[in-house]
Order: structure tokens, then C-alpha cells, then sequence
């Protein structure tokens, strides 16, 4: 299976509809790649809060709408913030029967008040057993960065430096969110406190955007990159349900899984798109992935192992944290940037010689995880 074709908008505060949003991803996505609209068989959409946020449920039909006459299949995912990945995974069933098909990743979150915007972002928890007792996201993060602190000693210094890192390589990626927003540490350490111990910029922002690719399951270019694994694992969706909350199962489970069918180690890995929504999560995510062992996340940070110099540049494009984070469009976003830089063209911010690149998607508190693992 490959890769042929990725498009994406820029993202944050948007004036565009949602379907507007959708629409420019997916003409990005076929214009970058050597097919026509008409080559593709099937489009899988992936979208959280269409329904709560933008009155808008069966998008399926939406995106019919910008393809007359076409009448393709076009079925919406939904997993939270993990649905792109698992819209990914689904399509390399897809594969099966068709020839090319469509992912397209959209949220349009701006425009809301933020007490609607965080009870809607909170249905991807459990309701009963977290939300309602009073587990929003950045509460229940919040509760997982305390947990990891105490278990390991970390201070917040270290939550503050994956923050001013994401920035940095933010302001290399003109489609980031805050890619004009200069931060120093001063401002992420002086940031108003959201839930203790994370600040505003431990968190990820309220973001619009969409992204979009095309899977073949043949190469059509030199620009086509290989897709060697997808997959997904899922785990208790309540954290009251978890054993340990300094590490997600999830993650680990379907990181073994596309490890083995892509015949690689995390040793091999060039480049990595993590889920951080919040700081303390890219950390997680780092030791679940066997990256470092569990607890030597911090040393990984402090070295500046993740920077794009480093041992193993992480979110390269800024990260959920300052790329942003327009939930049904994260995962893709992902995807694009590891594809643009196994194809060498991501500029100011491309990496020395990348072969192999992961991105791990979240939904959830680690409910879903989405593995996918491409090759330059
Ligand atoms: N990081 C850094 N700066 C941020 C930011 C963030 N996450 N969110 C907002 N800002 C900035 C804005 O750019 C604005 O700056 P300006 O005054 O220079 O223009 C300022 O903070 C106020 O923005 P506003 O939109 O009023 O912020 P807010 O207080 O309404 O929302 C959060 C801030 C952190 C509460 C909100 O972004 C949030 O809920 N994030 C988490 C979203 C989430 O849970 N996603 C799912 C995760 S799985």
C-alpha cells in the first residue's frame, strides 16, 4: 500500500464552513498526487463533533455533495480524536476491493463558547464515571501529569521545554496554528494555570482545519511512500478503570503490533508525529512507543533528543500543541507531515535523511490508539 497523495489546510481560527474545510483537503490531496478525483473509489471521513458543535451529522452525504455524479461510497469514523488514524486503518481494508481511496479529516471547533466546546470535547471520555463527576480533558491530563510526577520526581520544567519545542518547529510550518506566535519560556512558564499542574501551554488549542490522503495499493510516483503498517488497539475508556495511568496500553499495544508487521524496532524509527494534546502525553507517548525505557522520558527531553537536530526529532510540524489540534483532522495531519518528510520537502524544518516515520494518534485518554508506520 502507498501513500499518493496528501493535502492539507492551514490550521486554527478559520473563516470556512466545514465542508469548505473539507473541500480544499481533499483538492490538496489530488492535486498533489498524479490521479484524477474520478480514480478514486471510495472516501472514508473522519469527524468528531460535526453533531454538538456545527449541527451537522451525516457528512458522508455532505461530501457526496462536492462530487456529482460520482456516487462512490463515503462512510464517516468516528473514534474521537483517534478517528483519522482508525479512518486510515479502515481504508487499508478498503484496499481490498478498491483501487484508491480517499481519508479526509475535518473538525470546525472556533466559534463556540468554551463551556460548550469542553463538554463536547469530554464525550470522547466516559460519561458517567469521569464527566460528570467533574473530568474534563485538561482535569483528567492534569491528573495523569501529577500521577507521572510524583511516580518519577519530573518538575514542570520539563512539561515547559516539549511545549517550547513543538513552538519552535510551529513557526517552521506556515499552516501551523500558531506558526506567527514567537514564544519564549517566560510566557510558558508565566501562562495561566488551567488545571494544576498544566498551564495553557501544556495544552493543545481549539483549532479548525482538515486534512486529506489518498492510499493506492499501487505506486504511481517516485513521490509515493509505502505504508507498512496500520493499527489500532483500544482500552478502558473510564481512567477509573486503568491500572497505571502514567502509561497507555493502548499505545503499547498497537505499537507491538505494527512493529511486527513492519519488520522494524523503535530503534529505527527516523521521525515521530506523537499525540500531544497535552504536554505531559508526548512524554507518555515516548516511553509507550519504546523509545526510551518507562520514566527516562525526561532525560530524552533534556538532552534535546527530540528537537529536529536530534537523536529522534519529534512532531516536527509543531506538534497538537502548536500545529493545533481540529480533532477529526489530527491523525491526518500527522500522516501528511511524516509523508513530507520522507519525501525530503519539508524545508526549513526537514530532517537529515529520514527512512522510517511513526505517527501515534489518541482517542480519548488513550481509549483508541492509531499506529501507522511509512516508509521513504
Ligand atoms: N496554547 C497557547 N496559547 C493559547 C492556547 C493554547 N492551548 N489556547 C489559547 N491560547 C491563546 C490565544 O491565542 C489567545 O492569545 P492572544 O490573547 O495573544 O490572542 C489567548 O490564549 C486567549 O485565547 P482563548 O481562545 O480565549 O483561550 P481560552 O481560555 O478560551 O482556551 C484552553 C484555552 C487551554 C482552555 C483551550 O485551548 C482548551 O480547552 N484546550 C484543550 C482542548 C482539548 O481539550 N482538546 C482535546 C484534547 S484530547
Amino acid at each position: 500500500m502507498y501513500i499518493t497523495g496528501t493535502g492539507r489546510t492551514k490550521f486554527g481560527s478559520v473563516s470556512k464552513s466545514l465542508i469548505e474545510l473539507a473541500y480544499e483537503a481533499m483538492l490538496g490531496a489530488v492535486n498533489d498526487s498524479p490521479l484524477e478525483i474520478t480514480d478514486i473509489d471510495a472516501i472514508l471521513v473522519s469527524n468528531f463533533l460535526g453533531g454538538p458543535l456545527n449541527g451537522q451529522l451525516h457528512l458522508n452525504s455532505q461530501i457526496a455533495s462536492l462530487l456529482p455524479g460520482m456516487n462512490i461510497p463515503i462512510i464517516r469514523i468516528e473514534t474521537a480524536c483517534a478517528s483519522s488514524s482508525v479512518a486510515l486503518n479502515q481504508a487499508s481494508y478498503c484496499l481490498g476491493k478498491c483501487k484508491n481511496v480517499m481519508i479526509i479529516g475535518v473538525e470546525k471547533m472556533t466559534g463556540n463558547n468554551l463551556i460548550p466546546s469542553t463538554e463536547a470535547i469530554a464525550m470522547a471520555g466516559d460519561c458517567d464515571l469521569d464527566k460528570n463527576n467533574g473530568l474534563i480533558f485538561p482535569a483528567a491530563y492534569a491528573l495523569l501529569a501529577a500521577c507521572y510526577m510524583n511516580k518519577y520526581g519530573m518538575g514542570h520544567e520539563t512539561l515547559e521545554k516539549i511545549s517550547y519545542i513543538n513552538h519552535k518547529n510551529a513557526n517552521l510550518n506556515p499552516l501551523a496554528h500558531f506558526y506567527h506566535k514567537d514564544v519564549s519560556y517566560e510566557m510558558i512558564r508565566k501562562s495561566p494555570m488551567v488545571s494544576d499542574p498544566l498551564n495553557l501551554f501544556d495544552c493543545s488549542p481549539i483549532s479548525d482545519g482538515a486534512g486529506a490522503i489518498i492510499v493506492s495499493n499501487q505506486k504511481y510516483s517516485d513521490r509515493d511512500i509505502s505504508l507498512l503498517s496500520t493499527q489500532i488497539a483500544t482500552d478502558s475508556i473510564s481512567l477509573a478503570e486503568r491500572k497505571d495511568i502514567t502509561s497507555f496500553s493502548a499505545t503499547k499495544v498497537a505499537a507491538r503490533k505494527a512493529y511486527g508487521e513492519a519488520g522494524i524496532g523503535p530503534k529505527n524509527i527516523s521521525v515521530l508525529e506523537v499525540h500531544d494534546c497535552f504536554t505531559i502525553s508526548e512524554l507518555i507517548a515516548l516511553e509507550d512507543l519504546g523509545i526510551c525505557e518507562p520514566g527516562q522520558g525526561p532525560s530524552l527531553i533534556e538532552n534535546g533528543d527530540i528537537t529536529l537536530k536530534g537523536r529522534i526529532p519529534v512532531n516536527t510540524d509543531g506538534g497538537l500543541k502548536a500545529d493545533g489540534h481540529p480533532i477529526g483532522a489530527t491523525g491526518l495531519a500527522q500522516i501528511c507531515e511524516i509523508v513530507t518528510q520522507l519525501r525530503q520537502e519539508a524545508g526549513k524544518r526537514q530532517i537529515d535523511d529520514p527512512e522510517f516515520g511513526l505517527a501515534q494518534n489518541i482517542g480519548g485518554i488513550g481509549g483508541t490508539c492509531g499506529i501507522t508506520i511509512l516508509e521513504g
